[in-house]
Formats: C-alpha cells, structure tokens, sequence
C-alpha cells in the first residue's frame, strides 16, 4: 500500500513559501515553514497572517512557522526550497550542515533564477550542496503563479521537473488540489531556464509602461523576448515544446501583462526616475529577480554567442546608468533584418 506523506518542509517565509504552504494544508497533515526573520515567524504563528508578504490572508492552522531549521526537516516526506535563488546555496548549504534531511526526501526548488556568480541552474546548485549527504531526488515546480493569486485560491497551474529515478508521478498527485493543477515535464534545463528568463523580459515590459508605450510594444517585446528565450535555452539543453508551454510563453505572458509581478512593476518604477535602480532595490520588500538574472543571461549569452538585444538594453540601465527612453530607441533603431533572423 502507498504510504500517505504527512509533513511538508518549506524553506522561506516570503510571499510564495506562505501561499504555497497556504495550498499544501488543504491536503497535507502538516506544512513547516523555516525562516530567519524573526518577525514574520512569529506573525504567522500568532496572528495566522504574514502582512508584510501576503496582507491580510488566513493561514490555516496547519501551517506553522519555525526559526529552527532541524525543526522544520525532521521526519519531513518532502523540502521545498522557496527563497531567493541567490541565497539557495547558501541555505542548502545549511540544510546539509544540519544533518536533518532525513535520507532520500525528495527536494523541490521554486525559485526562479540562475545563481549569477556560477552560471549554475538552481537544481544543480542544490545537487552541488546536497553532495555530502544521502543521494536525494531533486525536482523544480515553476510556471505561472503569482502568490497573490494563488492565496486566493485562483486556478493555477504550473510544471514539476524531477530527476530520473524519482517517483514525480506521487509527488504531482499530492502537490495538485482544485486550484492548483501540476503537470509533469521531464525537460529539466528548459523548465528552469525559461522561469528565470522571462523576469528580464518583465522589467522591459515595465520599463516600456513607464515610458508610456502601449499595447503594440509590450506584445512586441513578449514575443522577441520569447526569440531570445528560446535561442538561449536551446543552447543550454532545453526543449522547444517547453517554451511553448507553462513554464514557457505562460510564464511570459503571466509576469508581463501582471499587476502582482514585482518585476514589471520595479521595471516601470525605473522610469520614474527619481532614484536610481540601486537606490530602488535597496527599499524594495520582495525580492526582484530579474535584476540578477539579467547579469546571468547576458553572459551566458555571451559564452555561447548568442545576441540578446532585450536583455543587454535592460541590463545597460540596471548597472550602466542608460537612460530607459535610449535604451528603447536603441531597440527600435537595430539594423533592419528578417523575423527569423
Ligand atoms: N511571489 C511569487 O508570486 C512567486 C511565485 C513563483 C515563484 N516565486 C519565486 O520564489 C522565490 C521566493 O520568492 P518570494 O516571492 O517568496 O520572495 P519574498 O521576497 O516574498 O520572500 C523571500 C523570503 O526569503 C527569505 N530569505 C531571504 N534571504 C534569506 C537567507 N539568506 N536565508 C533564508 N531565508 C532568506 C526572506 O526572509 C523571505 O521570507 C523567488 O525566486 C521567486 O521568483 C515567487
């Protein structure tokens, strides 16, 4: 008989670890989330909320918070990992040191993004820090989700991509609910590299807001963003048939048109130009990845000499000072070539 998996480990106490674990307790016996803000702990341990991340949603009664990470790992059927993704080596780091990953558990990344300084996927970051413990499947679940949304109980759905040899059958059919539907695709590289691309495309959109721009150009940008996604990807191992799909053109079109994307919005917040991108970040609560990612995806692009002139004018303004409105013309002004090229 199958055994029936009781407890969920989330790591992080952000926006998507509250919501998601929000989700897992309508099946789930027990979810635990681990954090290291005490605040938000203790928030969602004594008033059931986490206003600073998910206003004033209910979390359910199973779910509950801890500043212990041995805590939150013991006896757990299964880890998500839902913190930002320059921090997840750090974290598994910890999470190996503390020698409470019961062996085999099964580990499931939700963050998007590439760590900047390796080039690396996050699974193999995770692979990489989970090295000197017991060999534990490692699996990705991304795709179109905003947290907000998904608190409330909007249908969702989005793609789990596991290694070989783990039982990802077994883990859809417990991660999936009414509201949230979970496909399989085996296509690992593509799933990832797709769900961190798209965030860069999301900042032009918004940059291109800010500016003013209508509806002709964020359709134009989606579209030639998604040429430059999947010229990238398919150098880096994925599959087409994935960037045609939810984690793909699905997450391109959710981040891009969405008022909850923290990318669009801090792309259009550029524009405003009262502060700089750095002065900006440093007051922004959640995490923004595309600012990151726009760093990894142009030298990756550069390693395999491939020409991304969305990504470069985005990441021209972040780091060099370019004026949006320039980067724009600059755009526009490329030399003349056909569609396919
Ligand atoms: N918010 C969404 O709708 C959503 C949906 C899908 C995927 N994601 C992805 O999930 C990841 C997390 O996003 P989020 O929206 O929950 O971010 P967030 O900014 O809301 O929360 C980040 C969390 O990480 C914690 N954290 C930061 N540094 C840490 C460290 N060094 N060690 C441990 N914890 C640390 C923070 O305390 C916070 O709890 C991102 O990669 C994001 O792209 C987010």
């Amino acid at each position: 008989m199958e055994c029936m998996p009781r407890k969920a480990a989330i790591l992080g106490t952000g926006s998507w670890a509250s919501a998601f674990g929000r989700h897992l307790c309508h099946k789930w016996e027990r979810v635990v989330l681990w954090g290291v803000d005490e605040k938000q702990v203790r928030s969602i341990n004594q008033t059931g909320t986490n206003p600073d991340y998910l206003g004033r949603i209910v979390l359910p009664p199973n779910l509950r918070a801890t500043l212990d990470l041995s805590d939150a790992l013991v006896r757990a059927d299964i880890v998500f990992v839902v913190v930002p993704s320059q921090v997840v080596r750090q974290v598994m780091g910890k999470v190996a040191a503390s020698g409470a990953l019961p062996p085999g558990v099964p580990v499931v990344n939700l963050a998007k993004g590439f760590e900047v300084d390796s080039l690396k996927r996050l699974s193999t970051v995770i692979d990489e820090e989970l090295a000197a413990v017991a060999p534990h499947p490692v699996a990705v679940l991304l795709g179109p989700s905003h947290a907000e949304e998904v608190a409330l109980e909007l249908p969702t759905a989005v793609v789990l991509s596991g290694q070989d040899g783990g039982d990802w059958a077994h883990w859809q059919a417990w991660i999936s609910g009414p509201f949230f539907r979970v496909y399989t695709n085996p296509d690992m590289p593509g799933v990832e590299f797709a769900s961190a691309f798209k965030n860069i495309i999301a900042l032009a959109v918004g940059m291109a807001d800010g500016l003013g721009a209508g509806d002709n150009t964020r359709g134009t940008l989606m579209t030639r963003g998604m040429v430059e996604l999947s010229r990238l990807g398919r150098a880096l191992g994925g599959r087409p048939a994935t960037f045609a799909g939810l984690a793909g053109i699905g997450d391109m079109i959710t981040t891009c048109i969405s008022r909850h994307s923290r990318n669009r919005n801090f792309g259009e917040a550029v524009t405003g130009g009262g502060q700089s991108p750095d002065e900006l970040l440093a007051g922004w609560v959640q995490v923004v990845e595309g600012v990151e990612m726009a760093k990894a995806a142009l030298k990756l692009g550069q390693k395999h000499e491939i020409e991304l002139p969305i990504t470069k004018q985005v990441h021209d303004v972040l780091f060099s000072g370019k004026p949006p409105r320039q980067a724009m013309r600059e755009l526009m002004e490329r030399e003349l070539r056909a569609e396919s090229d």
